[in-house]
């Protein structure tokens, strides 16, 4: 019997983590590391910020979706950096501190694009190049054994970021043509001397290793302060968006219906969620000094209800339906955004999503679903529910806490949504909609599409909102 230490099988060395050069390097100390990634969480908080502060008034729905994951990916990063950050004998932190006037100006002049030509010009062709291009140089440049765990929120963020410049590169694709990319060229040139002045996002670029020339660091965009506008607005495969015609909720708890046509309106519900991200991005704009961990939940709740109106899209894509004949309201998000404080539209959320949770709400949907013979409805409806339970966390670490007592947040969300006025009746008198009923004409021709007979009952159907609001009390919301 040998030996069991005769002979040492060849296995990568460093829990192959990286070759011995790797774990060799001594460029970087503990404070270096620190105050390089104290630049990236500082990007990434910046355009967390960014992205959040345009998803309400950008028209174009793949950028408002886009607007919303991509602010999401930000959150998570920057809190893995602070994580990280902590456990680099930092307290204090100095999270707050901005590292960089130049790094400073870049996000400002961003965060004020008149457009959404100049914003992913600036987003996806300065800011995220540069940031990834400074994930890239940390881990050439930090000893990736002593520094492992700093490399691997470094390289996870660094994945995201290409992601998101991917899509970023299609969207400069299709939204900047030649003429506006002139018109910018010096706004453009503007961004990467301020990126410059700061030596890289890095810090530690020497000025010959940047190509753009000597120019002064006069603001442009911000030289006004920023400016949010909570107002929501869609783009033209969104019309008709006061039509209050159809109330999907009344036609969902209608027993004398069959499943698989009220698969429809909820897939109509799950599209229209998209006034949910609208409304909770004016909610993280206009609610400064919380804590960083509410942003990061709330952003994460963000980006699921987009991602429920994305899965709403494509359940009308799989059933070969064409969502753009239904009027997708935004009265929820209009209303909320413009009548009531931060404060009092996140008490209406948290009183919606609550509501959501009782066996009429998501188990009654998800039972639905699962009868209508239309498996990807059970599956969207099926993470829709999970999505909703983790909502409703969210909202009573971050809203009924303040409350301390559930009654009486609910009590008060009630009490803000039922001073959201309709405006029903008024959007009619004022031309805004006729509040058509869209309901019959799309059922029939998705029967058809289908190959299914239509129900006489449910082509019949034709409740509006007028008086009903979508929780089924008297006197338009989703979530
Ligand atoms: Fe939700
Ligand atoms: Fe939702």
């Amino acid at each position: 019997m040998s030996r069991p230490d005769a002979v040492i099988p060849t296995l990568p060395p460093l829990a192959g983590l990286c070759s011995f050069e790797e774990a060799g390097r001594s460029t970087l100390s503990v404070e270096d590391c620190v105050s390089w990634m104290k630049r990236h969480h500082y990007l990434l908080v910046r355009l967390h910020e960014i992205f959040t502060a345009k998803i309400s008034a950008e028209p174009v729905f793949e950028l408002k979706t886009a607007f919303s994951l991509h602010a999401y990916l930000c959150a998570e990063h920057a809190s893995a950096f602070r994580r990280r950050v902590g456990e680099l004998r930092e307290p204090p932190l100095g999270l707050d501190v901005v590292p960089h006037d130049g790094l400073k100006l870049v996000c400002d002049e961003v965060l004020g694009s008149p457009s959404h030509t100049e914003l992913v010009l600036g987003l996806y062709e300065v800011v995220i190049p540069a940031l990834l291009q400074s994930l890239k140089d940390y881990r050439q440049t930090t000893n990736l054994l002593a520094d492992a765990p700093s490399v691997r929120v470094t390289r996870f963020c660094q994945i995201e970021l290409e992601e998101i410049l991917a899509f970023g590169q299609r969207a400069v694709v299709a939204l900047v043509n030649d003429a506006s990319r002139s018109n910018l060229a010096t706004w453009i040139a503007l961004l990467k001397q301020a990126l410059v002045s700061a030596s890289g996002v890095s810090g530690r670029l020497t000025q010959s290793e940047s190509s753009s020339p000597e120019m002064a660091l006069a603001p442009h965009y911000s030289a006004v302060p920023f400016h949010y506008d909570p107002v929501p607005r869609r783009d033209s495969r969104f019309h008709d968006s006061f039509n209050g015609g159809v109330n999907p909720e009344a036609f969902l708890y209608d027993e004398q219906f069959h499943p698989r046509d009220k698969v429809l309106m909820m897939l109509y519900k799950r599209l229209r969620e998209i006034d949910v991200p609208e409304m909770m991005a004016s909610i993280l704009q206009q609610t400064p000094g919380k804590p960083w961990k509410y942003y990061a939940d709330m952003s994460r709740q963000l980006w699921d209800e987009a991602r429920h109106s994305l899965l709403g899209e494509v359940g009308f894509v799989q059933l070969g339906l064409d969502w753009t004949k239904i009027p997708i309201n935004f009265t929820w998000s209009l209303n909320l955004n413009t009548q009531l404080k931060p404060w009092e539209r996140h008490a209406v959320l948290f009183f919606i999503e609550q509501g959501l949770m009782p066996r009429t709400g998501k188990r009654f949907e998800w039972e639905v679903a699962q009868n209508s013979g239309i498996p990807l409805a059970a599956v969207i409806q099926d993470f829709d529910w999970a999505d909703e339970v983790l909502h409703a966390q969210i909202g009573r670490e971050w809203y009924v806490k303040e409350f301390g007592d559930l009654t009486e947040a609910m009590k008060y969300g009630d009490s803000c949504w039922s001073q959201v006025m309709g405006h029903w009746r008024d959007y009619l008198d004022r031309g805004l909609t006729q509040h058509d009923n869209w309901w019959p004409e799309f059922y029939q021709s998705a029967c058809s599409t289908m190959g299914v007979s239509p129900d006489p009952a449910a082509l019949a159907f034709n409740t509006t909102y007028e008086s009903t609001r979508a929780d089924l009390k008297d006197i338009s919301a989703s979530a």
